[in-house]
C-alpha cells in the first residue's frame, strides 16, 4: 500500500470512493476538487497497483493551534485491514508538522466503526450535536485528539518528521503542489505499533448500528 498527497487527477476515484462510502451524503465533485485543491489541508490517497483503496483529509492551517480530519473512507473490500487507521496516521502526522496542537472531527451517533477508530488513537468525546445529520436525524459527536500527545506517544515523531521531509518530491500531477510517497509495511503492522488505545470517555457515544454513512469528520 502507498499513501501519498491527493492531486487533482484523483479526483475521479475519489468520488466514485466516496459515492460508494456516504450514499445519502456524499460531497459533489466541486467540493471535493476545492478540498484536493486547498493549500490549508492535506489529502491523501491510498494506492494499491494503481487502484485508488481510500482517501482522506485534514484540515490544517500552517501555523494554526488546531486542525480537522475532514473525511476518511476505506474501499469496502479493503477495510479491516489497517489501512483506516494508516490512512488517520498520516493526516494526523501531518497536521503536526503544521503546527496543530489539537484535532477535532465530527462523526456520526451511528458509526460504531469509525467511533473505536478514533477513540483507539485517543479522541475523547466533547460534545454532541442532536439531529445533526439530516435527513437522517442522527447526533454528530464532536471529538478532540490532544495532538501533541498523540505524537509523542507514537515516540518518533521528531524522527517521522525529519524523514517525511526528506521524502517531499515534486507532484507528477499538479507542478505547484508537493507529494509525498509513503511505503508502508504490511495490513496490520501500523496498527499494532499505535499507541495504547485511550479508554473510552463516560460520554462516550453509544452507536445503534453500524453505519456506512459519513459525517463531516
Ligand atoms: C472507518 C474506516 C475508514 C476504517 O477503516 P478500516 O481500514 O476498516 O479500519 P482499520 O482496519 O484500520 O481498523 C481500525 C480500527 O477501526 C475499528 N474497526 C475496524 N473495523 C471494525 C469493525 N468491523 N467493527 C468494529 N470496529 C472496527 C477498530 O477499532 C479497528 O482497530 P483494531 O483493528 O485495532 O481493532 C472504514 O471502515 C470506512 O471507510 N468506513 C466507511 C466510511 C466512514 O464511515 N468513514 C468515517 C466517516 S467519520
Amino acid at each position: 500500500m502507498t499513501l501519498r498527497t491527493a492531486t487533482a487527477s484523483d479526483l475521479d476515484q475519489i468520488m466514485a470512493l466516496e459515492r460508494a462510502s456516504f450514499p445519502s451524503d456524499a460531497w459533489s465533485d466541486a467540493m471535493m476538487a476545492a478540498e484536493l485543491d486547498s493549500p490549508h489541508g492535506r489529502y491523501v490517497v491510498d494506492i494499491e497497483a494503481g487502484q485508488l483503496r481510500g482517501y482522506g483529509g485534514v484540515r490544517a492551517v500552517e501555523g494554526g493551534a488546531d486542525a480537522d480530519i475532514q473525511t476518511i473512507a476505506i474501499a469496502a473490500d479493503a477495510r479491516g485491514k489497517g489501512r483506516g487507521r494508516a490512512l488517520l496516521h498520516e493526516l494526523l502526522t501531518s497536521a503536526r508538522e503544521r503546527g496543530a496542537r489539537e484535532v477535532f472531527l465530527e462523526v456520526r451517533a451511528d458509526n460504531p466503526v469509525a467511533t473505536a477508530l478514533y477513540v483507539s488513537e485517543g479522541f475523547v468525546e466533547i460534545a454532541r450535536r442532536p439531529h445533526y445529520y439530516q435527513p437522517d436525524g442522527v447526533d454528530a459527536v464532536v471529538m478532540k485528539l490532544d495532538l501533541v500527545g498523540w505524537a509523542a506517544a507514537r515516540g518518533s515523531s521528531d524522527a517521522r518528521g525529519s524523514q517525511n521531509r526528506a521524502n517531499f518530491a515534486p507532484n507528477p500531477g499538479n507542478g505547484t503542489n508537493l507529494a509525498r510517497v509513503c511505503e508502508l509495511g504490511e495490513p496490520g503492522a501500523d496498527a499494532a505499533s499505535a499507541p495504547t488505545a485511550a479508554p473510552a470517555p463516560s460520554a462516550a457515544p453509544a452507536p445503534s448500528a453500524a453505519s456506512t454513512q459519513k459525517g463531516w469528520c
